[in-house]
This record gives C-alpha cells, structure tokens and sequence, in this order.
C-alpha cells in the first residue's frame, strides 16, 4: 500500500537546509511543505513550500509530521525542544548541542514527551561504516589495539563569514564531533581524552586545529588529528565519496585501525591479517571487503520516516550523541588545563553507541 509522503518542515534554510531539501524531494516518502528562515526564502520558492521567518512560527502555524533542523549549533537544544514539547519529531543535526548541561535537559525533555528525536551524526548511515562495523564485530581483526583518526581539509574563507568564528563552532564541534561519534560506533566508549588546540593559522576565537589522545573503556589507544586549514587529503569528505561536493582523494584512508588479528583502513576497508602465526617477521596478506554503495544523507531520511512513523528507534538519539559531544567538551577542557579529563555522562544514562 502507497503511504502518504511525511509533510517535513525544515527549519534553517543555510547550506545544510539545501542538502536536506534535495534529500527530501528526491524521497517519494516526504515532501517539503514549510521552511523556516529569518532571511534565506529561496528554498520555500522553488519547492513551493510556506515560509516562516522562525521556527516559533512554524511550529505553531504549519501543517507538519516532522522537522529537520540546520541552524547554528547554539540554536539546537532550544529549537529541538520547543519541537518536541509541541508533539513534532525532529531530526536534529549535529553537535546535538554545545554542552553538556544542555544537552542533558534536551534528553529528559525527550523522555518526559516520548517524542523522538534523531541527531544528524549521517555517517553512522553511511554503509561502508556498517561493514567496517561488522567486521570488526564478527572478530576480523581481533581486539582493537590501537586507532588512527584524521579529518584535515581546508575551508574557503567564505565559509567563515558568520556564526563559525566564534562559541558554538570550531573544528572539533562542527567536524571532529563526527570522528568521535564514528569512534565510539566502531571501537566502543571514550573513557579519557589528552588535547591540544591552536588557533594559529586562522586566528579566530575558535580552534582551527586539534589533536587528541585518547582512551577507549577497553583499553584501546587512539589518536584523532584534525584541521579545517591544512592542505592534506586526508578525511572522512574527502575519501568516503559520501558528498560529491568536496574534491575525492579516494586511496587515502581517514581511519585506520589495528586490532590484535589485523587491521582495517576506512573507508577503503582494506584488511591486514597474518595468514599464520602473529609475527613481524611473517608478511602480512591484504584483502578488500566487499564496498556497499549508499548515500548516508539518503538512508538517514529514510530512516527518520521509520522513526516519525514509530517504526523504529533512533539509531542516534539524544544520549547516545551527548556521548560524542561529552568527548568534544572533554577535548576542551583537556586542552585548557593540559590534563586527561574522562568525559562527562551525567544526565545521558542510555544508550551507549557500542551497545547496539
Ligand atoms: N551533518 C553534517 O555533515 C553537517 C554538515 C554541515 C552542517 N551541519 C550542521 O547543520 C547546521 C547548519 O549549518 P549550515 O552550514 O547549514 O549553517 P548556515 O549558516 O549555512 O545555515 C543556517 C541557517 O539557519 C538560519 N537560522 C538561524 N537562526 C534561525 C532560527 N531561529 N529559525 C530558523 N532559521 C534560523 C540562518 O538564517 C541560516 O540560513 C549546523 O548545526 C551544522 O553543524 C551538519
């Protein structure tokens, strides 16, 4: 039976609300029927959908199923909030938030309404994250000793022309924070976090560049670099294909982790293993996992339908991103008093992203 298309409303029509519009059109399961923007009207034009200056507006006065919000980090608890309070599910994009003491009244609203919420951390959509995740669940390379994040690009100078200079934005809030979330999914929860921070090159409020040390609850050791004015190749964007508008470096690998058995390179998932005896003296034979095709922004759609229809559970609510935010707040307060600081999970009781 043809479902009638969910009546999404998006509020924040900036450059994600124009990714997110496309994903909609292009789904024969939602349709675009209310924006809400105090100064960008294009997007409701050319789908003809009703404009709203804010989501105050929308909430009260459109007919919807469902929001998608893309505003400034800032804005996220409060807007997702008043969403809920009003019945509407949100797919919220990440940071969930930008600190913890919000984020955790954000998770007890989500309980007290019942209403859910899914956080924009797309790559957990993503199927190549899927396989890397199922092989290392299935005991491919055995224990996870050690891993190697990157995420290193340069942004135009245009790109900081607004809200990403100062509190709320900076590297680790607006990329690193999807590095972490997809560290936790693939190796398990964070339980201490070293950093150091610069803001040299840009000279902004905020940092452009970070580097992390970090511990994971079993035991693994990880590193996690990253810098949105480094000329590398490096990176999630840049090597994954999952958004053609960045240049493709596809033979570079953005994540690289070693396990007691072998080791895996995401996204390429190209695997290590010692045919016999674990010995460096013995070479090590290589082999590509089979690669899925898929869009993350496209399934992540697809699964927010499921959600709003009560379908299926969030695959990353509230808590479970407050976790990756709680490493990002870490990270910061690591690098201000050049100490390990675990994370802080108070208020964000479920569930954890290594538990599914
Ligand atoms: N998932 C991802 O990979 C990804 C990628 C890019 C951005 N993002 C996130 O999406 C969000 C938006 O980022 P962006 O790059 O599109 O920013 P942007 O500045 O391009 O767009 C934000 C838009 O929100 C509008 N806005 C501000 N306050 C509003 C309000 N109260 N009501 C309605 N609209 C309001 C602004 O006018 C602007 O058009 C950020 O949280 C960012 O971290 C996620």
């Amino acid at each position: 039976m043809t479902k009638t298309p969910l009546r999404i409303g998006l509020i924040g029509a900036g450059r994600m609300g124009h990714s997110h519009a496309q994903f909609i059109a292009a789904n024969p399961d939602t349709e675009l029927t209310a924006v809400a923007d105090p100064v960008n009207s294009e997007l409701s034009n050319a789908y003809g959908a009703e404009q709203f200056d804010n989501y105050e507006a929308l909430i009260a006065g459109a007919k919807v199923d469902a929001v998608i919000i893309a505003t400034p980090n800032e804005t996220h608890v409060n807007t997702a909030s008043f969403a809920i309070e009003a019945g509407i599910p949100c797919l919220l994009e990440k940071p969930v938030g930008v600190n913890l003491t919000e984020v955790a009244r954000l998770a007890s609203t989500v309980q007290s309404t019942g209403v859910p919420v899914l956080v924009g951390h797309h790559r957990r959509h993503h199927p190549l994250i899927t396989a890397a995740r199922k092989a290392i669940q299935s005991g491919a390379i055995g224990d996870i000793v050690a891993v190697n994040g990157l995420w290193l690009t340069t942004k135009p100078e245009s790109y900081f022309d607004s809200w990403r200079r100062g509190p709320g934005a900076g590297v680790m809030l607006i990329n690193l924070v999807h590095d972490l979330d997809i560290m936790r999914y693939l190796i398990g929860e964070i339980s201490s976090v070293q950093a150091v921070m610069s803001n040299r090159i840009r000279g902004f409020e905020v940092e452009d560049t970070a580097g992390l040390l970090l511990q994971f609850e079993d035991g693994a050791i990880g590193t996690l670099t990253g810098s949105d004015t480094a000329a590398a190749p490096w990176g999630w964007d840049q090597n994954s294909g999952d958004d053609p508008q960045f240049a493709q470096q596809p033979d570079e690998p953005s994540l690289l982790i070693a396990g007691t058995k072998g080791s895996i390179s995401v996204p390429q998932l190209k695997l290590w293993s010692y045919p016999r005896q674990r010995d460096w003296h013995s070479p090590l034979t290589t082999e590509f996992l089979e690669r899925p095709v898929g869009g993350a922004l496209q399934n992540q759609l697809t699964h927010f339908c499921a959600v709003v229809r009560g379908e299926a559970e969030p695959i990353v609510g509230v808590a479970d991103a407050g976790r990756s935010l709680a490493a990002v707040e870490a990270a910061h307060e690591a690098a201000r008093i050049q100490r390990a600081v675990t994370p802080g999970f108070a208020g964000l009781v479920t569930p954890k992203a290594s538990a599914a």
